[in-house]
């Protein structure tokens, strides 16, 4: 799926950034190497990190 059409960064690239160090919807757009463009994107991203975060601090999801 295409999270960033302006640049087209699929899922799986945004999910890659994550794992490379990236903690901010820019970082992950300079990981592609793309800048943001129209931004309609970011939320989307963050919501991506958001996930990735809950899912690797287990202790965060049984704290609710
Ligand atoms: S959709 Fe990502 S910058 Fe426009």
């Amino acid at each position: 799926m295409i999270i960033c059409i302006c640049n087209r960064i699929a899922e799986s690239e945004v999910h890659s950034a994550i794992a490379k160090g990236a903690r901010r919807a820019e970082e992950v757009h300079a990981c592609c190497g793309a800048d943001v463009d129209c931004g309609s994107c970011l939320k989307m991203i963050d919501d991506i990190m958001d996930q990735a975060c809950m899912a690797s601090t287990p202790q965060l999801q049984a704290a609710g």
